[in-house]
């Protein structure tokens, strides 16, 4: 059922009224101030595509990209990294994300991503737990620990991109008794970044617990002019609307909930704007659009590869639902486009949850 939140409603304070403006990142308007997240191994350019097709999100963003591998792939094998895939013709505003520890060599990516690619906004990492990307990399979330190569990382890739806005997405600290976005929001915002993204958990969390919105709203008073939007747990309309009231941000980001759910950015676009809430798609709809999907997959990645990758996607889409578990023991053998469009058609629709 439709349902309704309470259009430009002041906040007990008196604060924050819906809609929230239009984010401005550098001179990039993010209209509506709502963000899909970067998600390795799932925000390629078809599941861009599937969002782009719903609405509702004012900024994209690609999976991250290894910068050093990058520099390595563009010097011994004249390619660039399967993650750009899609990245120098879709429509605009799209973010690319990269990450590495080494400042000179994250310049030398985002200026070739502002120069060949025409990106709209150039993203660092500061906030991947993963251990192949801290311990051994020492990057991601493992900068959180070095503030001032954090600076210098932001201020040499910002002297490359210019005037391409450079952001940063950080988590709250490492650990949780090294808890310093407050210190790390300025330090951000002194090196020049033009947005500051945080997701409400430390590295050590990983994704236990919730995602402390608390703390994100706390950081806002530590900075001065850029943007503020906050990251974790969002999966409904009427929590995007809670973030923006309550949590005084100036945009958000949805990552997991999106997944099997491309259509929430529109369901919360409409929320922020006070229209009533559109309903999830038919089942049939749904059906329909993971099946466009897999066309999208195997049209870039082939039948066979392109069908691997889209059973994963195929348990987002079902996650939550009666009869998800059947369908996915079926969905995780299918090996050929036509056993996965046979399984999506006996084991799709499931009904929903009551
Ligand atoms: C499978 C997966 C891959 C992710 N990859 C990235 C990534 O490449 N870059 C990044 O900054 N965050 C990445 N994240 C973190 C998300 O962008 C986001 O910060 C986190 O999932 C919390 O948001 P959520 O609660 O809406 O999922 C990833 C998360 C997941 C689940």
């Amino acid at each position: 059922m439709a349902s309704q939140v309470n259009e430009k409603q002041h906040l007990d304070d008196g604060v924050r009224t819906l809609p929230p403006p239009p984010l401005k990142i550098g001179d990039v308007v993010v209209d509506p101030p709502i963000l899909q997240a970067p998600m390795a191994g799932f925000t390629n350019a078809a599941f861009r595509q599937m969002v782009r097709e719903y609405g509702g999100s004012g900024l994209q963003a690609t999976e991250m990209v290894n910068a050093r591998g990058f520099v390595w792939m563009d010097e011994h094998e004249a390619e660039h990294p399967d993650r750009l895939w899609g990245v120098a013709d879709e429509p605009r505003p799209l973010a690319v994300q990269i990450w590495d520890n080494q400042p000179e060599v994250m310049a030398k990516v985002g200026k070739r991503l502002v120069d060949e690619y025409r990106v709209s906004v150039v993203d660092i990492n500061f906030g991947c737990p993963v251990r192949q990307v801290t311990e051994k990399a020492h990057s991601g979330s493992y900068l959180l620990r070095d503030p001032d190569r954090m600076h210098e990382i932001i201020r040499q890739l910002v002297e490359a991109c210019a005037p391409t806005p450079v952001t940063a997405k950080i988590r709250l600290g490492c650990s949780r008794d090294n808890i310093n976005c407050n210190e790390i929001a300025s330090v951000v915002e002194q090196a020049g970044a033009a947005a500051l993204t945080v997701h409400g958990r430390t590295a050590q969390d990983f994704f236990k617990g919730s995602a402390d919105w608390e703390r994100i709203s706390e950081i806002k008073s530590h900075l001065k002019n850029i943007p503020l939007i906050g990251n974790g747990d969002l999966d409904s309309a009427e929590k995007v609307v809670t973030a923006f009231q309550k949590y005084n941000v100036d945009g958000v980001m949805i990552a997991r909930a999106c997944l099997g759910r491309p259509w929430l950015f529109a369901q919360a676009a409409a929320a922020l704007r006070g229209d009533p809430i559109p309903e999830d798609p038919s089942m049939e709809e749904q059906r329909d659009c993971m099946l466009r999907h897999f066309d999208l997959v195997v049209e870039r990645f082939g039948a066979e590869k392109g069908t691997l990758l889209m059973r994963k996607y195929a348990c987002c889409y079902a996650q939550g639902k009666r009869g998800a578990r059947h369908f996915r023991t079926h969905v995780a053998k299918a090996s050929t486009p036509a056993e996965f469009q046979s399984i999506v058609t006996e084991f799709f629709p499931l009904e929903s949850q009551p």
